[in-house]
């Protein structure tokens, strides 16, 4: 990499950071798509060589773990998911040069490959270390099989990550209380051999490194800490068959956290192997030239300009492990690290359990174009800030922004032009006019140099703004037609129209190709450069059509109706079930009750009276009460049922003060399965209404043990 600006005589590779094969995609993960497409193609608008890839993250505990739930492979269900990705993001118009997969061949092999130099180079070594295992479903609990309490922060915490706390990455054997997600019981600790990549060793380079990087300043000032602290050597290794496997140990497969970035390099080579070297050479890009004989004298500035498009969940993983195993197999290290806010939707958290989200299908099933999301997630913030979502600023965005700028000046421009001169004139653009689109090419300019989707976003709309305001002035529509002044501003509004075309297609691709056809301009808007914006446009052309519609309001409160239904619905299913909800914590709030409008629907279907009747449902009295450790959510209750004591978990910790319950009355079904939780056994049901789990009693002084019927 070079730290030159844009562009550079070296090749450039954009990647966006690889979803996992394991579910729907929302506008959340789209924010990242959408910003690693806009970047690509303003790189590749100022003339810089790039090639812009992803793939889908196959392997790992996030694919395992959803896949053993829905009883399939992982290879089936990643697969799917994976078909679904890569119809999905051309659909919003993200369009990758290459998308591959972690599980496919080149992938597999440069991954071993890579591996096999880390070893060949002396940085991986075997230790014992003590890996979770589940003795009743007798097995090991990698990642995501396994969860508990952070051993930094205490808070619940996943296997590999501290996901609701401080956000660590965490090694095998780390997390406290281990409990298996398989089964819900504790998890042992057994001993095991496993291979480390000795990411210490390369404190020093990243050290460096870390002070050379680009890109948001969160990627920059996130991983400094750990950098420059005791930096721990990195598991690499895991007991699972799903993944790539270990090479020459048949037992142990890679962790996907090494094998999916890896899929940035395959991805590039694919992308070789279909345009020819000649286009775009992986190596070129890839590759540290080994300036001399000395390893460690390699040049941290050879290779192409790699740019990483992430969440900002991830930045250790792209600071610290991924230029780490780059430095040390003898490859190129990333130019910039780019990585985004989080998402939320109508100011409170997405959550998929609770379907609390925009869905990518959905969005397009609405009817909307991409282009009105892409200019909304790009511009709404900055990069690295967190963006809210809401249907009603969406609106605002699209109708004042896009149609009332936007549109309207390509519009009125094109109109005047073709009905008055059959196109535009033929006369000299006016200097001050080709000053000011200049000036927006080099705000553009900036923009990609400065890691800013939004900057380059806003360079065509301020020039629109422009361009609104100059026919405004000029009014050209009273000057009379042999007033040269009359074909020179229309002229001057071609010219700008022709320029937001340029400068807007990597925010709008769509409607760059609309105006494009509105001026008859052959060749392809996708292909040209900055440059364009201040050629001569075609001369003549029709009536030009609408760029962008305006959203109703009505349009607003149907779709937030819908959303809020989906919610109350999904709650209402979730609040039946009595377990805990490991990811409801991460990206949910449970706090949201909803409107009585939102009532679940009655059930259709109905019992007989012997169904009823099978059910033992008896008053109870809670004789004691406490928290579940280590559970968010979950009680746990000593109920009398007048024949015995039962104990008896239920999800109500964070709704009652527990303390206050011994004493209270309630109900409870007896003859429930028995059922584990977090460890504890639970040996029965208590019943609770709703959402805020209002706990049912009895109105007269029925005794314990009374069965309700
Ligand atoms: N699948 C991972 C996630 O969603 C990201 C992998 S990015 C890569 O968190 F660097 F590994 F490619
Ligand atoms: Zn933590």
């Amino acid at each position: 990499m070079s730290h030159e600006d844009f562009p550079t005589e070296r090749p450039a590779v954009v990647t966006c950071g690889l979803p996992y094969a394991n579910g729907d995609l929302h506008i959340g993960h789209l924010r990242t798509y959408v910003g690693g497409d806009i970047y690509s193609r303003a790189l590749k608008r100022l003339g810089q060589r790039t090639a812009f890839v992803s793939g889908s993250d196959m392997h790992g505990t996030p694919v395992a773990v959803n896949a053993a739930e829905e009883g399939v492979t992982p290879e089936e269900f990643a697969l799917r998911h994976h078909e679904q990705y890569e119809e999905t993001f051309p659909k919003f118009d993200v369009d990758f040069d290459n998308y591959g997969h972690t599980d496919d061949e080149t992938n597999v092999e440069t991954t071993q490959e890579i591996v096999r130099t880390l070893e060949a180079e002396g940085y991986v070594y075997e230790k014992e270390i003590p890996v979770a295992y589940d003795p009743d479903a007798d097995q090991w609990l990698p990642d995501r099989f396994v969860e508990g309490t952070c051993p930094y922060c205490g808070e619940h915490a996943r296997g590999d990550e501290c996901d609701e706390g401080c956000g660590r990455h965490l090694e095998p054997g780390e997390i406290e209380d281990p409990v298996s997600t398989i089964t819900g019981n504790p998890a042992e600790y057994r001993e095991r051999e496993h291979k480390f990549f000795a990411v210490s060793d390369l404190q020093e380079y990243l050290a460096a490194f870390i002070d050379r990087l680009e890109g948001t300043s969160n990627a920059q000032n996130q991983p400094r800490e750990w950098i420059e602290g005791e930096l721990q050597d990195w598991c690499i290794t895991r007991d699972m068959d799903w993944g790539v496997d270990y090479p020459g140990d048949d037992d142990l497969v890679l962790y996907v956290w090494v094998d999916a970035p890896i899929e940035y390099i395959s991805s590039t080579k694919q992308y070789t192997d279909r345009v020819g070297a000649d286009v775009f050479d992986w190596e070129e890009a890839w590759r540290a030239i080994d300036g001399s004989d000395e390893d460690d004298e390699r040049d941290a500035g050879s290779g192409g300009e790699i740019v990483h498009i992430i969440g900002r969940d991830i930045i250790q993983h792209h600071t610290v492990f991924w230029p780490a195993m780059l430095r040390a197999a003898g490859y190129a290290e990333p130019r910039a690290v780019m990585a985004s806010g989080f998402i939320t939707l109508e100011g409170k958290g997405f959550s998929t359990s609770r379907d609390r989200a925009v869905w990518a299908d959905e969005y397009l099933e609405e009817g909307f174009r991409p282009d009105l999301l892409r200019y909304y997630l790009a511009t709404n913030g900055g990069f690295q800030q967190d963006v809210d979502f809401s249907w009603g600023r969406f609106r605002e965005r699209v109708n004042n922004e896009l149609v009332g700028t936007v549109g309207n000046f390509v519009y009125r421009s094109l109109l005047f032009a073709a009905r008055e001169f059959g196109g535009a004139p033929d006369v000299d653009l006016s200097e001050d006019v080709g000053d000011r689109i200049d000036e927006a090419i080099e705000a553009f300019e900036a923009g990609v140099n400065e890691y800013s989707v939004r900057e380059v976003g806003e360079s065509a709309v301020r020039l629109a703004q422009f361009g609104n305001e100059y026919i405004q002035r000029n009014e050209p529509w009273k000057l009379d037609d042999d007033d040269p002044a009359k074909a020179r501003v229309i002229r001057d509004c071609v010219q700008i129209a022709k320029a937001v075309a340029v400068l807007f297609e990597p925010v709008t691709p769509e409607a760059a190709e609309n105006i494009w056809d509105d001026l008859g301009e052959d060749g392809d808007v996708h292909a040209v450069g900055v440059e364009a914006a201040l050629e001569a446009p075609a001369g003549s052309f029709d009536e030009p059509t609408e760029l962008f519609e305006k959203i109703p309001e009505e349009r607003v409160e149907e779709l937030n109706e819908k959303l809020e239904a989906r919610v109350a619905e999904a709650t209402a299913d979730d609040g039946a079930d009595e377990s805990e909800d490991a990811g409801a914590g991460a990206d949910g709030d449970s706090s949201d009750a909803g409107p009585a409008a939102d009532l679940e629907p009655l059930a259709d279907e109905r019992i007989g009276f012997d169904d009823f009747q099978d059910l033992d449902i008896r008053v109870g009295e809670v004789v004691a009460a406490e928290g579940v450790e280590g559970a968010d959510k979950l009680a746990k209750l000593t109920v009398d049922i007048g024949l015995e004591e039962r104990q008896i978990v239920a999800g109500i910790k964070q709704l009652h003060d527990v303390e206050s319950l011994p004493g209270t009355k309630i109900v409870v079904v007896a003859n429930l399965e028995k059922a584990e939780l977090f460890g504890v056994e639970s040996n029965g049901m208590l019943l609770a209404a709703g959402e805020e789990a209002d706990l049912l009693t009895t109105h007269g002084d029925a005794k314990p043990g009374t069965k309700i019927r």
